[in-house]
């Protein structure tokens, strides 16, 4: 509201400089004569020139074109047996963000090329923000965070000519085999969404739930769309990548605006705290999704994006997401992945937004902020004369939590740098065959060996070629075999600049 005010105010008031006094001109700069030199002492001109110089942020990075929609969060089950979060009480009613993102791909780069999308959800709840970060797939293509900084390398440009290469994406994921689920997801349909309104979203990590009464559950997140899911063909994608880069961002901005507010239904699948010990996966390891039949899903509520942003920089460029921000009755797991992000965002925002990104309004809580972090650039909120340490003797609050936390587990051993400890089904081709062989149907195994083939094709060398098609046979040897075959008779048509890539 305050700031739908200030654009009114903005609208019908004279412009002004920085400081507030009338602006002379936003036409003509100070010149002696009509036609001679610029005098220094402009200074509105200025200050237009050297804020312009300034007015970009860095992009994300990873995750830099995106865009989204703020929304409601509608709690419609009774789900308080497993958490006690109050965004997850049936009845409540949450407000929230809604940022959705290409990975690899820079700011101005197209939305259509292949690529697994960004799910980034903000909640604006009653205890404090709650965000999950999540993506249109239920995994990952590596399981130790050590990894994330080389494998977005990989998708990026090359050092010397700073094109995109096939060769270099799939020397890192051949030479990852844990990548194979991930990459099956990212070679068939789920790359290419027609819209962001047609893709289902996941927060793909295992997260644990907290009851009221301090019993533990593991969650996953699943967000299906409303809209039914709808995909691209390489070529229809490809043609749009030409014709509008930005078309989900357009599609969804103007979904909204005419009144078309698309929605998701959140389910969770649960699993009781002591199972996760003994469960034939590892179930905090991100490459594996847990089998539907061992943990159906259970309904939560609904999700609704009803209002485009009013500012594109104010309140999507500068949202800070972090899987980190956790409220009462939700908590982390032991997924290193997991574990990793809760640190690696809110440093990306301090580096890209600044010290106090979490002062903007697109970052406030809703709730009261009483935090003992202080000053720092662009200061805005503040605690006035309050004490500025903890433990004090003059009546302000201080956390004083002691002993076994309420979202904690168990952990103790030897340090050590390794992978985590097998399980009895923890192959990393096992769950992408069954993904081949029992979910897709013939015409989506016929597009899958097509796109891959097509991006060997794309300048992928030896030795890594070989090692491609031997990463496919151990998906599926039938799958593999076709791919050889195409790629060695050059039958499958190469994709366009980025459409192969993750
Ligand atoms: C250790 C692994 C990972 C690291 C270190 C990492 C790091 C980052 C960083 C630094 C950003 C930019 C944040 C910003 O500037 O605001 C980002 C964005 C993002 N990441 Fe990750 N990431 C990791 C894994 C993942 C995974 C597993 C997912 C999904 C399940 C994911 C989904 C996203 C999304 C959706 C965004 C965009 C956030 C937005 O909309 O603002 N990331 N990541």
């Amino acid at each position: 509201m305050t700031e739908q005010r200030n654009v009114r105010d903005i609208r019908a008031s004279a412009s002004t400089t920085g400081s507030g006094a009338p602006a002379p001109s936003d036409r003509n700069s100070l010149t002696i004569g009509a036609d001679g030199p610029i005098l220094l002492h402009d200074v509105h001109f200025l200050e237009q020139m050297a804020h312009f110089n300034r007015e970009k942020v860095p992009e994300r990075l990873p995750h830099a074109k995106g865009s989204g929609a703020f929304g409601v969060f509608e709690a419609t089950e009774d789900v308080s047996a497993y958490t006690k979060a109050a965004l997850f009480q049936k009845g409540a009613s949450t407000e929230m963000l809604a940022r959705f993102s290409t990975v690899a791909g820079e700011q101005g780069s197209p939305d259509t090329w292949r690529d697994v999308r960004g799910f980034s959800l903000k909640f604006y709840t009653s205890e404090g923000n709650y965000d999950l970060v999540g993506n249109n797939t239920p995994i990952f293509f590596v399981r130790d965070p050590m990894k994330f900084p080389h494998f977005i390398r990989s998708q990026r440009r090359l050092p010397d000519s700073g094109l995109r290469d096939n060769h270099m994406q799939w020397d890192f994921w051949t030479n990852n085999p844990e990548s194979a689920h991930q990459v099956t997801y990212l070679m068939g349909e789920r790359g290419l969404p027609r819209t962001w309104r047609h893709m289902n979203g996941y927060g793909s990590h295992t997260y644990m739930w907290i009851n009221a009464k301090g019993e533990k559950f593991w969650v996953k997140y699943h967000f299906h769309t409303e809209q039914g899911m709808e995909f691209f063909s390489n070529a229809e994608a490809a043609e749009m990548a030409g014709s509008d880069a930005d078309f989900h961002r357009r599609d969804l901005f103007d979904a909204i605006e005419r009144g078309e507010h698309p929605s998701w239904t959140l389910s969770v699948q649960v699993m009781p705290y002591e199972e996760a010990k003994t469960y034939r996966i590892n179930p905090f390891d991100l490459t594996k999704t847990w089998p539907h039949a061992d943990y159906p899903l259970v309904k939560v509520g609904k999700m609704t994006l009803n209002r485009n942003p009013e500012n594109f920089f104010a309140q999507i460029e500068q949202a800070a997401f972090s899987p980190g921000n956790t409220v009462p009755g939700i908590g982390l797991s032991p997924d290193k992945m997991l574990l990793g992000r809760a640190f690696a965002y809110n440093d990306a925002q301090r580096n890209r937004i600044g010290t106090n990104f979490h002062q903007l309004p697109v970052n406030q809580p809703k709730v009261p902020v009483n935090t003992y972090m202080f000053d720092g650039q662009m200061a805005y909120h503040h605690s006035g004369n309050a004490p500025v340490y903890a433990p004090n003797s003059h009546n302000r609050p201080w956390a004083h939590e002691t002993g076994p936390m309420h979202d904690g587990w168990e952990a103790d051993g030897t340090m050590v740098r390794s992978a985590y400890t097998l399980r009895p089904n923890d192959d990393d081709f096992g769950q992408p065959g069954i993904l081949v062989r029992e979910v897709f149907n013939d015409a989506q195994r016929a597009a899958l060996v097509e796109t891959v083939a097509g991006s060997l094709l794309g300048g992928v060398r030896e030795p890594v070629l070989s090692r491609a098609f031997q990463y496919w046979k151990n998906v599926d040897p039938n799958v593999g075999s076709r791919i050889e075959q195409k790629v060695r008779d050059g039958s499958a048509s190469k994709p366009a600049e980025g459409m192969g890539e993750g």
